[in-house]
């Protein structure tokens, strides 16, 4: 076995992950409907064959109206479900990654433009929708105002989320990742900034965190025991007066009790005003700081892009996985290389093997093509 820290495997509940490397969550904002389409095929499963030990699937929203864009993922409709159990199999019959998908409601950021078309707000009259949040307060000038969630409606939310898991555990999902970082509908709540409620779901540190502690208890229920359930949280919203790593700690220590496996530390999102000190790895102290104080395991991400920083990031028990996003969308072979580098042998499908460099590779176990 390779003494290199990425490469060792890593147990959560019953999966079995071969390394510490995660495809972070990205948005492709090329579905229809809320179903994922070949683009999607074609984007995940290169990605199941990056290496990594764990692919997590883009953000995919419990309603249509927590969607970012019209071209974001969902998981509300049998049609959803459809077309996601499509892309699962052919990750699983051509790839070697486990399987996560990352549930969310987009909040008060949802109804835009996607990125390349400037990613600018798209008003109810241009054929977007009305964004719902803790509070009416936009995210910032020129943002759609949100309208505050009733009691009720954000009672029904949870159940939305809990729906989605029990789609999810039916498309057959390895983990599952709920997505209260990055200025979404979860953060929204925790934080001061936007969340201005003077019920049981606003005011207190507790009230902040009671709709996305519920949240997790009510997909903790539904998801199954042997599998398991990580979070996403923004560990500072980068603005004085905001969310911060001492409250992102209590929230963590709270999750930990609720039955949650992993906090994938990630920043900022909630505001227009943050201001974010962005360098290589400038988010992994919160990973060390989350792993230590709240004693639960954490996945370290933002700017990591090299084989040795990651290993190093492992090695000194700052987080116990990385994940990249940025890396392999550049380079999907990312693990492989890494792999080389920190002496640890790569798995290549088949197919692949007269690639290798100096036949340093192994086979993947399974997967021979079919007889033509
Ligand atoms: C194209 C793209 C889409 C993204 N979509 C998501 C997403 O669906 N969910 C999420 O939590 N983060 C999303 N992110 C953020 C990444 O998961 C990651 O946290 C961020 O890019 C920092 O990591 P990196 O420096 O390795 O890119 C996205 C990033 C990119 C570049």
């Amino acid at each position: 076995m390779s003494s290199s820290a990425l490469f060792q495997p890593f147990r959560l509940r019953s999966l079995m992950l071969e390394n510490r490397i995660m495809v972070s969550p990205m948005c492709q904002y090329s579905a229809v409907d809320g179903s994922m389409t070949d683009w999607h095929l074609a984007h995940l499963g290169m990605l199941a064959n990056s290496g990594a030990s764990l692919l997590c699937f883009e953000m995919t929203d419990v309603e249509p109206l927590g969607r970012i864009t019209r071209g974001c993922s969902g998981l509300y409709s049998d049609e959803n479900e459809a077309a996601l159990r499509r892309i699962v199999a052919h990750c699983r019959s051509n790839g070697q990654a486990k399987l996560g998908l990352q549930l969310a409601h987009a909040g008060r950021k949802a109804s835009t433009l996607p990125p390349w078309e400037s990613g600018a707000p798209l008003p109810p009259e241009q054929g977007g929708w009305q964004p719902v949040a803790p509070s009416a307060i936009a995210m910032g000038e020129g943002e759609l105002v949100p309208r505050a969630l009733t009691p009720g409606e954000i009672r029904s939310l949870v159940a939305r989320f809990a729906d989605s898991t029990a789609r999810a555990e039916r498309v057959g999902f390895d983990a599952l990742e709920l997505h209260s970082a990055h200025g979404y509908l979860l953060h929204e709540f925790l934080s001061p900034l936007s969340n201005r409620r003077v019920d049981e779901y606003g005011g207190s540190l507790a009230n902040r965190m009671r709709f996305p502690l519920e949240v997790v208890a009510a997909v903790r229920a539904a998801w199954p025991a042997h599998k398991p359930l990580g979070v996403r949280v923004s560990c500072t919203d980068w603005v004085e007066g905001g969310w911060d790593i001492a409250q992102t700690i209590v929230f963590a220590r709270e999750l930990k009790q609720l039955g949650c496996d992993w906090i994938d530390c990630s920043g900022g999102g909630l505001v227009k005003s943050q201001v974010i000190p962005v360098g290589p790895g400038y988010q992994v102290p919160f990973a060390e700081r989350v792993r230590r104080e709240a004693d639960i395991a954490t996945v370290a991400v933002g700017l990591i892009t090299e084989a040795r920083q990651a290993e190093a990031i492992v090695a000194e028990g700052k987080a116990d996985m990385v994940a990249l996003a940025r890396g392999f969308l550049w380079n999907p072979r990312w693990a492989w290389h890494a792999a080389l580098e920190l002496g640890a042998t790569p798995h290549m499908p088949p197919q692949y093997l007269r690639g290798r460099p100096a036949g340093k590779a192994v086979l993947t176990e399974k997967r021979q093509p079919a007889k033509a």
